[in-house]
């Protein structure tokens, strides 16, 4: 069975969390596609060129350490303008999309240009101001030293980069389902997706 979940939102929304639980719920593949941008930032910042960088990617890279931490997420979101970047990420984003046995993609443009055909496309968001809180409690666990205004602060500045930029802006699927996790808890959000992809499967 070929069949594609696209889930798309701005930073610290709860798409991965959604993603992944969707994927294992249905026994789907998962793809969280900011760690392929992750990735060449991070190489970008140990000077790499990022064309470079972004069409020499390989799976291991994906796995490299430190690709959470707040630069590498910066740097993540300048490389993501650059339009060679993105086509040089596309194939592989497309080809895990159309993979037997059904997917899930999370990002900002996988409704909108890496899979426009996507069986059911999600758009996940809440306010800058629940996400940054979220962000926040991650980074503290992971002892990063920072604050809230500090965290708000770069969920901002990276809203704006991912939906004013001029290649693949973040923006809704004219066909997506909005799906607001400002009030909800995991388990809430990750039932509402559940519903969306079963109700599209016939489940
Ligand atoms: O989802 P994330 O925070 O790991 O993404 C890091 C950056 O990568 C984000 O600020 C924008 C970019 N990105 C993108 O442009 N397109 C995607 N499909 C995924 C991420």
């Amino acid at each position: 069975m070929i069949f594609t979940v696209a889930i798309d939102g701005p930073a610290a929304a709860g798409k991965g969390t959604v993603g992944r639980a969707v994927a294992t719920h249905f026994g789907f593949a998962h793809l969280d596609t900011g760690l392929l941008y992750r990735a060449v930032g991070a190489q970008v910042l140990a000077g790499a060129d990022p064309v470079e960088a972004a069409r020499g990617l390989t799976p291991e890279a994906l796995a490299a350490p430190g690709l959470r931490s707040p630069e590498v997420a910066r740097a993540a979101s300048e490389v993501a303008v650059i339009g060679e970047v993105r086509a040089a990420l596309l194939e592989f984003q497309r080809s895990f999309a159309r993979r037997e046995g059904g997917a899930v993609l999370d990002g900002r443009d996988i409704g909108t240009v890496i899979c426009p055909e996507a069986e059911v496309k999600l758009f996940v968001t809440a306010s800058a101001e629940a996400r940054a809180a979220r962000r926040l409690a991650e980074l503290v666990a992971a002892g990063v030293e920072t604050d809230f205004g500090a965290v708000l602060e770069d969920v901002r500045a990276r809203d704006l980069r991912d939906s004013g930029r001029a290649e693949a802006p973040l923006r809704p699927a004219d066909d997506a389902h909005l799906l607001d996790t400002s009030e909800l808890d995991v388990e809430q959000a990750v039932a509402a997706a559940v519903a969306q992809v079963a109700e599209r499967l016939g489940r």
